[in-house]
């Protein structure tokens, strides 16, 4: 038993690869929105948007809170480990090799599966500017088969979709709808990768401010646009002018949209290594990217509802120029504009991405829990060629054969996932020894606020949302019981830990990343966990029959047994 937790032991003073410590806390915030902002704020944004209504403006800062928290709790491990940074590495420190390989698992959604939703959504983006352009390419080569399928029996007013659904050609029995310009982005950015394309932080900082500024220009200019009954709009069915019209477990169901709009800042905590004074530099930036990333979606979430009615956005993967487009604003020259920077800007993110997940397979690959393969370097471009080429394999095929909400659901809960065993793992660590030019997490000791925020929380929420608690024991609703046994196995967790941080003084922080990150997890559907555990059950089986005894660590540790 104790061999599934065996700890790989990292050295504390492991050299950093002589980094120059050059980074000040503007450079973090700058990388940070490079990470974070890209398909979440320009496509996923509309489909948040239809299921949570303008409400959903409450779930981007429960959410920024979360992922505050969780970048807090990444920073300290980075701090620690310095020679590594992803969440597999920590974890193989804290908690032993089982649950390094199940993060590990883990963040293949994250990295692999998240560019399929970046893919499409790139593809929704180039579309609409070809179409804007005048080039019209054939509904049923822009869209996956699942996602028109859906729609058309769902009865969708999409019209692309539908459309898609009924001019397809057929081959065999099968309607070829194919998503072509995903399919072509993720082999022109696999081979990217493949040759070595450079990082650079000029060429990054161009991103950046390219997607600043098209946000900020979508902002002013839709501001005119807005009209105010949009906020409140009135349900078709009750009457009733609401600001949440799905009421709050619509605002929850919206949680992978929102939460993906948030992924990336955990890239930052590897910057650790090359920040002047980390200790206040790393929290500060870290913390600002968040702010800002929190009021721009904000803002842009106020005029996206303001300016078109919530319920219009179904299926919409480019809501930014949608808003712009003839049945909407009519803002031709922004429809343009915003379609032709979301593409530029869409492709940084895959490029960070698709970069990613080689590098946590060589990793694995060296701690001998994936064949050596993955670490093979590519004589002349001195990448992971294998690993590279395997990561567009698993980015592509899915392409074919899945539709975006689900791929989106999918990322989100794995990521969550892992981001709860990070914050889980800092509750683990030992105290550390404070050194000079480190970032050191503040303890603050959880003891009672912790208990008071949980009660106080729910308390609040009770005398707010009265209805949410009304049908807490209602199991035969079907749409509302969903929410109902997470949120119930939600309130008992949190009062173990409430247990667990009186008795043992557990820090305030990672206790409450790791409560908000498991709030977000009541958001996900059964549909989302059953094939969250389906994929967790196929990484147990590989783990079993390969990682388990090809472990390196298992054989340093049998060798010396011998
Ligand atoms: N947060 C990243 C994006 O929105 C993943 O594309």
């Amino acid at each position: 038993m104790n061999q599934l937790f065996r700890r790989k032991q990292y050295s504390d003073q492991e050299a950093p690869s002589g980094l120059l410590r050059v980074l000040g806390v503007w450079d973090i915030v700058f990388f940070g929105i490079a990470a974070i902002i890209g398909a979440g704020s320009f496509s996923s944004l509309g489909e948040a948007v239809f299921r949570g209504g303008p409400g959903v403006i409450i779930l981007y800062i429960i959410c920024g809170f979360a992922c505050g928290f969780t970048a807090l709790c990444y920073a300290e491990f980075a701090s620690r480990i310095p020679t590594a940074g992803s969440a597999y590495t920590y974890a193989y420190a804290s908690f032993g090799e089982l649950i390094a390989w199940v993060i590990g698992w883990a963040l293949i959604m994250e990295y692999s599966f998240g560019n399929i939703y970046v893919a499409f959504s790139w593809s929704d983006y180039f579309t609409s500017f070809m179409e804007r352009i005048g080039v019209h390419i054939p509904d049923y080569l822009t869209c996956s088969y699942t996602e028109a399928k859906k729609a058309f029996l769902g009865g969708s007013e999409n019209k692309e979709l539908i459309n898609a659904w009924k001019t397809a050609p057929i081959i065999g029995n099968l309607k070829f709808i194919v998503d072509v310009p995903a399919l072509v982005i993720n082999g022109l950015i696999t081979w990217l990768c493949y040759v070595g394309v450079k990082e650079s932080k000029n060429f990054n900082n161009i991103f950046v401010l390219l997607k600043l500024f098209i946000i900020l220009l979508v902002i002013a200019v839709g501001i005119a646009y807005i009209n105010t009954d949009n906020w409140f709009p009135v349900s078709t069915e009750t009457g009733v002018a609401s600001f949440m019209p799905n009421g709050f477990a619509g605002v929850m169901s919206a949680v992978s949209g929102v939460f993906f709009a948030y992924i990336g800042f955990d890239a930052l905590s590897v910057l650790s290594e090359e920040t002047k004074n980390p200790q206040k530099n790393l929290p500060r930036g870290m913390i600002i990217s968040l702010v800002l990333c929190t009021v721009i979606y904000i803002v842009l979430t106020l005029v996206l509802t303001g300016m078109v009615d919530y319920r219009k956005f179904d299926g919409v993967g480019d809501p930014l120029a949608f808003i712009f487009e003839k049945s909407n604003a009519n803002v031709a020259w922004m429809e343009f504009v915003v379609s032709l920077a979301a593409i530029i800007a869409i492709t940084t993110v895959l490029l960070v991405f698709q970069m990613g997940q080689p590098r946590i397979w060589y990793a694995m690959s060296r701690d001998g829990l994936m064949p050596k393969k993955f670490m093979e370097i590519h004589p002349k471009y001195k990448t992971p060629s294998f690993a590279t080429i395997i990561t567009g394999i698993v980015v592509g095929v899915p392409i074919l054969f899945t539709d975006k909400s689900f791929i989106l659901d999918f990322t989100s809960i794995g990521t969550i996932f892992a981001f709860v065993l990070v914050c889980g793992g800092v509750l683990m660590l030992p105290a550390k020894e404070k050194l000079k030019g480190r970032f050191h997490l503040p303890y603050i000791n959880g003891k009672i606020i912790f208990p008071v925020i949980f009660i106080g929380g729910l308390v609040f929420f009770y005398f707010w949302q009265p209805a949410f608690f009304n049908h807490i024991t209602d199991w035969n609703d079907p749409e509302k019981g969903e929410f109902r046994i997470s949120i119930v196995i939600f309130i008992i967790i949190n009062l173990v830990l409430c247990v667990l941080a009186f008795l043992k003084n557990l820090s305030l922080i990672p206790l409450i990343g790791l409560s908000s990150c498991l709030y977000l997890l009541t958001g996900m559907s059964h549909n989302n966990w059953f094939w969250f555990l389906l994929w967790f059950a196929i990484g147990m089986i590989i783990y079993f029959s390969y990682g388990y005894n090809n472990s390196k660590l298992n054989n340093e540790l049998n060798g010396d047994l011998n």
